[in-house]
């Protein structure tokens, strides 16, 4: 009867976890969702833990179980109350690569145990154990790339690591991958050859490294997602060496979401998945991408910004990741509330890559209350830009580079953009003329509609909405 209540209990988190992606997909019940999804996990996981399994066995070692969700639980909440919300990506990166990490060690693990089964009795069915080891060994490869290469781009995420790349890394990237697949192969088929388990483990882990390494510019978008979807794979792995249900759905729901994400960044950047899985693709050249570019750029005065927008009818507001460093989403709530207050329109055209996180803005700006109707994807705003009498680009810089379009030496060339220079006038507030994440210079600065408003988002906002309400 109880593993009945075990199954009921794996059947409740499975839908919860459905519903909760669910609710995911629009920033009003985003929330709800995550605790809908965490409440599942935890029953899942006291069901796992006090619960007799199918086979009648109970768990036992609960000390060490105890003591590794303690120390979890405590380094995840100390970790998720400290992070400063623009080191969000970062963090998402890292939790991302112990997934991986988690997925790395069961195999680890489970081979070992495989290894002394097959050592204290060589009669045992071997098909049995090839499906095993065939399902260890993918594991093993999935979660160590998984692992090594959400290290490289935690690293990449906060400064800490540079992109790297030298000539024939696609190569050496090929076979290495070639190696662990073949490595594995054979070891299916020869379980008893323990050390080229370990040799495959080396090899994942240098793919891993190798293969997030060159990727620089504004291409870390597509490798986050996809070693996000490569963990969720990794975890569902693990399900089906154990026969847990829940920890398959689980991980093909991670690996399903991860995917589709992968697909729609690869759309946003307008890259190949190709090239993504051989690695260093828009090679970033930022020396070469900057050249060109240079004449004068114009400022613009506070009070003469304040009275451009009091009297346009439509102004467009372009929040890039320099917002979220400002931390100025609620004060740029207010300059919108200011100005439809005047008879100004006020919309948001929002860039798929703009932040350093899938859907960064549209979290920012939900966190302000500011209404999601008023949000425009990157499409809807490119034919609008050009019925704008104002564009206010806020610490957006990447995303509006019209080097995209025009420079096939950028390491952004081909990457769809927001048309900014269609409406009427621009207006760009950063601090400096310094580049964006790509490191590379900004025409649309030096063009004759654009006007440059220095300062820090959120005090030159502020200082907006006073000057308007002064209008
Ligand atoms: P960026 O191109 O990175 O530009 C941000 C700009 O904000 C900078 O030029 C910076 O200029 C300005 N800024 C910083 N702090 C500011 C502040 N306090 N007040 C005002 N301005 C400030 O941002 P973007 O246009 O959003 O593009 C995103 C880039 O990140 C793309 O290249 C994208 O590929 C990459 N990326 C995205 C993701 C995801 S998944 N979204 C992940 C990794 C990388 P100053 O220093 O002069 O102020």
């Amino acid at each position: 009867m109880s593993e009945h209540i075990l199954t009921i209990c794996y059947l409740v988190a499975s839908v919860t976890f459905i519903l909760g992606l669910k609710m995911l997909s629009h920033p009003a019940t985003a929330r709800k969702g995550n605790l809908v999804a965490a409440a599942g996990m935890s029953v899942a996981i006291i069901g796992t833990i006090f619960l007799p399994q199918p086979d009648g066995t109970i768990l036992h070692n609960y000390g060490w179980i105890f003591g590794g969700l303690l120390i979890g639980a405590v380094v995840g909440t100390l970790a998720a109350q400290k992070v400063k919300m623009t080191a969000m990506p970062e963090m998402v990166s890292l939790f991302n690569g112990m997934g991986g990490a988690c997925a790395a060690l069961i195999s680890l693990v489970e081979f070992d145990h495989v290894s002394k089964e097959l050592a204290a009795d060589p009669s045992l069915d071997i098909s049995h154990i090839q499906t095993k080891v065939l399902i260890i060994v993918l594991g093993l490869i999935i979660g160590s790339v998984s692992f090594a290469g959400s290290i490289i781009a935690w690293g990449k995420l906060n400064g800490k690591i540079k992109d790297f790349s030298f000539p024939g890394q696609n190569i050496l990237n090929l076979v290495l991958l070639a190696l662990a697949l073949g490595a594995g192969a054979y070891l299916v088929i020869h379980p008893d050859h323990s050390l080229l388990f370990y040799g495959i483990f080396v090899l994942s882990l240098l793919y891993g490294v190798l293969f997030v390494m060159p990727i620089g510019g504004a291409d870390m978008p597509v490798v986050i997602s996809l070693l996000n979807s490569f963990t969720g794979v990794a975890a569902a792995c693990g399900g089906f060496l154990y026969d847990n249900k829940v920890m398959l759905t689980g991980g093909i729901l991670v690996g399903a979401a991860g995917t589709l994400l992968t697909i729609l960044m690869c759309k946003a950047m307008n890259r190949s998945l190709k090239n993504v899985l051989i690695g260093s693709f828009g090679a970033s050249n930022a020396a070469a991408a900057s050249a060109g570019v240079a004449g004068h750029y114009k400022e613009v005065s506070l009070s003469d910004a304040a009275m451009l927008m009091s009297y346009a009818n439509k102004v467009m507001v372009v929040p890039g990741y320099g917002l979220a460093v400002a931390q100025a989403q609620h004060t740029c709530h207010e300059l919108e509330k200011i100005l439809n207050e005047k008879g100004v329109e006020v919309k948001y055209a929002i860039h798929p890559v703009a932040g350093r996180m899938p859907g960064h803005m549209n979290v920012l700006l939900a966190e302000a209350d500011v209404s999601y109707d008023k949000l425009l994807e990157m499409e809807e705003a490119n034919d609008e830009f050009k019925t704008c009498d104002v564009v206010l680009v806020l610490g957006a810089n990447d995303v509006v580079n019209p080097a995209a379009k025009t420079d096939p030496a950028s390491p952004i060339y081909g990457m769809p953009i927001l048309d900014v220079e269609l409406a009427k006038n621009v207006i760009v507030n950063k601090r400096s003329m310094k580049p964006g994440y790509a490191g590379i210079e900004n025409a649309l600065f030096f063009q004759p509609k654009t006007s440059m408003l220095f300062g820090d988002a959120k005090k030159v906002l502020q200082e907006l909405c006073n000057e308007i309400k002064s209008i």
